[in-house]
């Protein structure tokens, strides 16, 4: 891919005074990177980089991210705008295509997006499978698995994947409300044609067939928001893992759902939902926030301060930022009063002064003030995570596009270091 330049070389010595060159990849915010691909084959040594810290995957052109200024831009556009001017739909074309579109784009892919939203009639029986106890992210990931077995034409990777693309894009909305119908009893509410793509959501969400339900603009603003927030954020865990899965052959459908699962990790997606807890738990308990943060602090309990810290942002993530204006401006809207937001602040304040939080670059991430947010819209905390798969799906399917169309993609294989035992022979078990 573009980036490599080849006048640019850095010098290795090796323990036998061996000395190699290995060209410099320079990208065009001038990042540098060491291409240590032939370094093996020259060499005979491998890099050992556990959880890869400090190992490029890939060159991409989706997203910057500059954790040390607290920089997030989609396609060179920064996030602020795109939060303040845009909307779910534009920005999710913008990654996936690159460009934001113009109105006549942006009218057909909409309109794609609404006309693919059901899923298939025997799809609904899936839904009454599972226990109501189910969490939502066990119920989604299934069931887009189960989307490649309606599509197998997705197994022919020389096919055109527009379609996959859409119908990915508007039936994970149409599952994740669906799923959270049916965890709490209610009928499924199929969508309707005539709201845009996050007010249909929220239609299915939370209207019934019983009654008149008019969708909210604020939440729909807010909705929109979030969404574009959570949309892409460059090589994190989960879209490695699409990147990974993908780089084998496996179907988008398949690679999207191992998306889904790396995200639902409580260091990953499932901070939000972990925040919350947290929040609560401190409640609870008499609302010491101040003891909690001792208890992090001298790592009594094992506890983390769930929705702090980030291994890129070594800064206030710009998303957090965000956020916590948003946070302020929907509750005061919508008049919701939430002690857990008052917890959240004090907490942020005594963080942000500590010395324990400064030496570690801790800051707020996007989950912290976000489920807070989510709470005060009506949505349920097991849901919480199923919403950051909906708002990361474009960011996702933007890094599968980039992975199949890149010549330079191979399967993804990491080496390792064999600390095991050495060779021995087989002991028969009378003789163990
Ligand atoms: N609270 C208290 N201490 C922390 C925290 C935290 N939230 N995060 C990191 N540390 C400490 C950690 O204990 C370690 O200390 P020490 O050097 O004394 O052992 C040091 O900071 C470095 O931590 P690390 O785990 O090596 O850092 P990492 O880059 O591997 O982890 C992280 C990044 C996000 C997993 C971590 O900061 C964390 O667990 N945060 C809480 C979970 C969370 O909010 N996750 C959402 C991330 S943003 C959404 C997303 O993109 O997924």
């Amino acid at each position: 891919m573009a980036g490599s330049d080849q006048k640019l070389t850095a010098k290795l010595v090796l323990p036998d005074s061996k000395e190699v060159s290995l060209p410099v990849t320079v990208g065009t915010e001038d990042e540098h990177a060491i291409d240590i691909r032939s370094l093996r084959q020259e060499t005979g040594y491998i890099t050992l980089d556990t959880g890869y810290m400090n190992t490029g995957s890939t060159t991409s052109a989706i997203t910057y991210l500059d954790g040390e200024q607290g920089i997030l831009r989609y396609r060179g556009y920064p996030i602020e705008e795109l939060a303040e001017k845009s909307n779910f739909v534009e920005t999710a074309y913008l990654l996936i295509n690159g460009e934001l579109p113009t109105t006549a784009q942006r009218e057909v892919f909409g309109r794609m997006l609404t006309r693919h939203s059901l899923i298939h009639e025997d799809m609904h029986q899936f839904f009454a499978g599972y226990p109501p106890t189910s969490h939502p992210m066990a119920v989604l990931s299934a069931m887009v698995t189960s989307l490649s077995a309606y599509y197998p034409d997705c197994l022919d990777r020389s096919a055109p994947m527009d379609l996959h693309i859409t119908r990915l894009l508007s039936k994970v909305r149409t599952i994740a409300a669906f799923s959270y119908k049916k965890s709490i009893g209610q009928p499924l509410i199929y969508p309707k044609n005539s709201l845009n793509y996050c007010a249909n959501f929220l239609h299915m969400m939370f209207a019934v067939p019983s009654e008149d339900y008019e969708v909210s603009p604020i939440l729909e603003k807010a909705l929109n928001q979030l969404l574009i927030l959570h949309a892409d954020h460059e090589q994190n865990c989960s879209t490695s893992t699409v990147r990974m899965v993908g780089s084998s052959g496996a179907n988008v459908y398949a690679a999207i759902a191992s998306g889904i699962l790396a995200l639902w990790g409580p260091l990953h997606g499932g901070a939000n939902q972990a925040v919350i807890e947290m929040l609560e738990e401190i409640k609870d308990s008499g609302g010491d926030y101040k003891k909690f943060i001792d208890d992090v602090k001298n790592k009594r309990g094992n506890r983390r301060l769930m929705g702090f810290g980030h291994r890129v942002y070594k800064n206030y993530d710009p998303r957090a930022k965000i956020l916590k204006k948003m946070c302020d401006e929907v509750l005061a809207t919508l008049g919701v009063k939430d002690p857990l937001l008052e917890f959240a602040k004090g907490m942020e304040e005594i963080a942000l002064r500590d010395d324990y939080f400064i030496s570690k670059k801790l800051y707020p991430n996007v989950d912290f003030y976000s489920g807070i947010i989510y709470r005060a819209m009506g949505i349920p905390t097991n849901m919480f995570t199923v919403m950051f798969a909906l708002g990361r799906l474009p960011g996702w399917i933007a890094h599968w596009k980039e992975m199949v169309d890149d010549k330079d993609t191979k399967i993804g294989r990491p080496r390792q270091i064999y600390v095991g035992q050495k060779i021995r022979s087989y002991v028969p078990i009378d003789q163990r």
